[in-house]
């Protein structure tokens, strides 16, 4: 009888009964096969480099209540801050002369026209201070249709907003009644009509989630022709109110990083010419979590360069890895483990998808 991985080196498309058998596979043996599958479409398709993009994560402050996230409106316990435009164009000055050749300014959302348009000025002035050379992607959450316009014209041109889940009903459960998914959805319908690059994830693992729903997320992510995919396992946060329904969650460390994995593989085996991020909730829960995600197909990796003074703000789970770590340190130390696995960093390349140029030829 022939099995799924006959199926997954005959190049054929995957369907969802495809797909959720490969996140049902459990033995050992069988994940590394299924991980070096994934790698070997990676290679094919975009080579062993990895593109580097430097993550500043410019504020905590959050109008949302995410009931999954530390850094959710009602956690008093949180320190908020807000990076001064002068702080984040000093780090994006560092990423630009370390060579890295995209930056991503992060944070929770805020629609106010005071932070609208100090984004707006950011942008601006990041492309000025790189000559116009420094790659700027931002995921700062539901924008109006002219707030993201107005950015993309200022010169960013990829933003990352997750769906964090494609079931209409998990996404109710995860989130207050005044949060909405068809709005997020026409979010990224927008971001990609005002011509960003785009990209979606979901998170993995959280409580009420099964394999089918997570094959539905990749499935949804290949019907929204996305660029790109970031996505991480769930890691309980205890000042949250779903940490409540995953009492056990310690135990299942290791599993929620090996559906992690899957899911990378599932993913690069269904998209196989876009960006897959190596994300560090990976890391949060083993030390070399990127790079088990670099080999399980996955392309990008952020790097933090947020000053540390504020890194220990930015909670969004528990044991968020490097918060000690300054930038050259990290980048220092995450070059020799990419290089010890075989891959090489993209130094100063945008790194844009060729799934994107694919999707510009098709125009
Ligand atoms: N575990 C894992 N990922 C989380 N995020 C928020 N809270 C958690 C958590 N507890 C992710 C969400 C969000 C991104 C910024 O961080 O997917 O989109
Ligand atoms: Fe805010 Fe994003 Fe956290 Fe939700 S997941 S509370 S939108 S930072």
């Amino acid at each position: 009888m022939p099995d799924i991985f006959d199926k997954i080196n005959s190049g054929a498309g995957l369907s969802f009964p495809d797909i959720v058998e490969i996140l049902s596979i459990e033995d050992e043996a069988g994940m590394k096969r299924l991980f070096d599958a994934a790698y070997k479409v990676k290679l094919e398709h975009i080579g062993n480099k990895v593109s580097f993009r430097g993550l500043i994560e410019i504020s905590n402050i959050c109008t949302k209540n995410c009931y999954y996230c530390g850094i959710r409106r009602d956690n008093r316990k949180t320190v908020r801050y807000q990076m001064t435009t002068q702080e984040i164009l000093s780090a994006a000055k560092w990423a630009y002369e370390a060579g890295y050749g995209s930056i991503v300014l992060q944070g929770g959302e805020r629609s106010d026209s005071r932070f609208t348009e100090s984004i707006e000025e950011i942008v601006r002035a990041i492309k000025k201070l790189s000559g116009h050379t420094l790659g700027i992607t931002l995921s700062l959450g539901e924008q109006t249709a002219e707030t993201y316009k107005r950015w993309f014209d200022a010169g960013a041109h990829r933003y990352l907003l997750r769906i964090e889940t494609s079931s209409q009903e998990l996404y109710r459960k995860l989130h207050p009644a005044d949060h909405s998914f068809d709005a997020r959805r026409k979010c990224l319908e927008i971001l990609r009509d005002t011509g960003y690059q785009t990209g979606s994830g979901v998170m993995i693992g959280f409580p009420g989630q099964t394999v089918a729903d997570l094959a539905g997320d990749l499935m949804f992510f290949k019907d929204m022709d996305l660029d790109m995919i970031g996505m991480g396992p769930y890691i309980v946060h205890h000042d949250t109110p779903l940490a409540e329904e995953f009492p056990d969650f310690e135990s299942k460390r290791e599993y929620q990083l090996n559906l992690a994995l899957k899911m990378i593989a599932g993913a690069r085996l269904l998209m196989k010419d876009i960006n897959i991020a190596s994300t560090t909730a990976l890391q949060a829960l083993r030390d070399d979590g990127r790079e088990l995600g670099l080999l399980a197909g996955a392309n990008v990796i952020m790097p933090n360069i947020t000053d540390v003074t504020y890194r220990n703000s930015y909670q969004l789970y528990e044991g968020k890895p490097g918060l000690n770590d300054g930038p050259l340190q990290s980048l220092t130390s995450l070059k020799a483990k990419i290089e010890s696995i075989g891959e090489t960093i993209a130094f100063n390349e945008w790194g844009d998808s060729p799934h994107f140029y694919g999707r510009q030829r098709k125009k």
